[in-house]
């Protein structure tokens, strides 16, 4: 039997806004948290482009149908920003004068570890209700096993990467291909394993450049013809051009460089990335009904959790160096 919406009215406004890199999923927990939401008898408006919206009063009121036909759908309908203003006092007092103004008494927010760090302090500031929602192609959240957005960004990699793979073996060359992660090896790592790459390189393990030409080498000897070398962008995106050059000229092979760069933030939600967005979106609800703040909602062995900010923010979570070994093993 289908629940019924709760004809309660009248339980409160709840402001809700995405921030930082968009990542594929995000319109699905918006279209969870605006259900949920209304389902649990509050009002819903939403903040367009995240903390900078919040800060200049850019919001729009957000109905049952607002969401409609969108859970399939890559970036963030709301909008997004890298605000810098939202880290000075008085950014963050004017947004709260303004959720003031509205009426809103909770706010939850869809993001990255900047989006956390902010939510963390506001809450902190100032009496209102908080909820972060972990969203990142990264994956790179402390509390928290996947970030909804991930397991898109590591597919879209892969059906990249088998394409060039296709070209790379045609011409005998190798590859350096670079995906994103920012200081983290997750989105790398699980794109070399998925791929059967020859060599990957991510931050948390420093490249020795003598061995990676070395194991390149080995692996022509044993009749290796393409070879599928990932990097991460660590903090110089753009860097594979350059290795590429040197992996080039000390191999005497043909080498050619690709960075994958934004198309993997973009493209239509995995069905993983859904069904984590519509459970953590919801959840995210539930707890400003149950009167819950400063936290954020994450999945750990497949079970919702709540984390306070304090144990997100200013921490990151690194790539499992035991799958680092097994790409190296599964590419002799
Ligand atoms: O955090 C997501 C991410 O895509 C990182 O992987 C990347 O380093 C960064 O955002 C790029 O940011 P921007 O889109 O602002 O250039």
């Amino acid at each position: 039997m289908r629940m019924k919406l709760k004809s309660k009215k009248g339980n409160g406004k709840i402001g809700v806004l995405t921030s930082g890199g968009d990542a594929p999923g995000m319109n699905a927990a918006l279209r969870a948290v605006v259900r949920t939401a209304i389902f649990h008898g509050y009002d819903v408006v939403g903040i367009r482009n995240g903390y900078d919206g919040l800060m200049k009063g850019n919001v729009v009121p957000l109905t049952l149908r607002s969401v409609g036909n969108i859970i399939q759908r890559g970036g963030t309908f709301l909008g997004t920003s890298r605000s810098k203003e939202f880290r000075t006092k008085d950014g963050r007092a004017r947004a709260f004068n303004l959720l003031k103004a509205w009426d809103v008494s909770a706010l939850i927010t869809l993001g990255g570890d900047g989006t956390m760090m902010g939510a963390g302090i506001l809450s902190k500031e100032y009496p209102i209700q908080v909820i972060g929602v972990p969203c990142t192609i990264d994956n790179d959240l402390f509390g928290t096993d996947f970030s909804i957005g991930y397991d898109t960004a590591v597919n879209t990699a892969v059906e990249s990467i088998d394409k060039i793979r296709d070209t790379a073996d045609s011409h005998g060359r190798i590859f350096v291909i670079e995906v994103m992660g920012r200081n983290t090896g997750h989105l790398a790592l699980e794109t070399a394993l998925a791929v059967g790459a020859e060599y990957v390189v991510i931050p948390e393990a420093p490249l020795k450049t003598a061995d990676l030409i070395r194991k390149i080498q080995e692996g022509v000897n044993r009749g290796k013809t393409g070879s599928i070398i990932i990097v991460a962008e660590k903090d110089r995106p753009g860097w594979a051009l350059t290795l590429a050059e040197v992996v080039e000229k000390s191999i005497k092979r043909d080498v050619r460089a690709a960075v994958l760069g934004h198309l993997q933030r973009g493209g239509s939600p995995s069905s993983s990335d859904r069904n984590l967005a519509s459970r953590l979106g919801a959840r995210a609800v539930e707890l400003i009904a149950k009167n819950k703040t400063r936290l954020m909602v994450g999945m750990k062995c497949g079970q919702i959790q709540e984390v306070p900010f304090s144990s997100v923010v200013g921490k990151r979570r690194h790539a499992d160096l035991e799958k680092l070994s097994l790409v190296d093993r599964l590419s002799i």
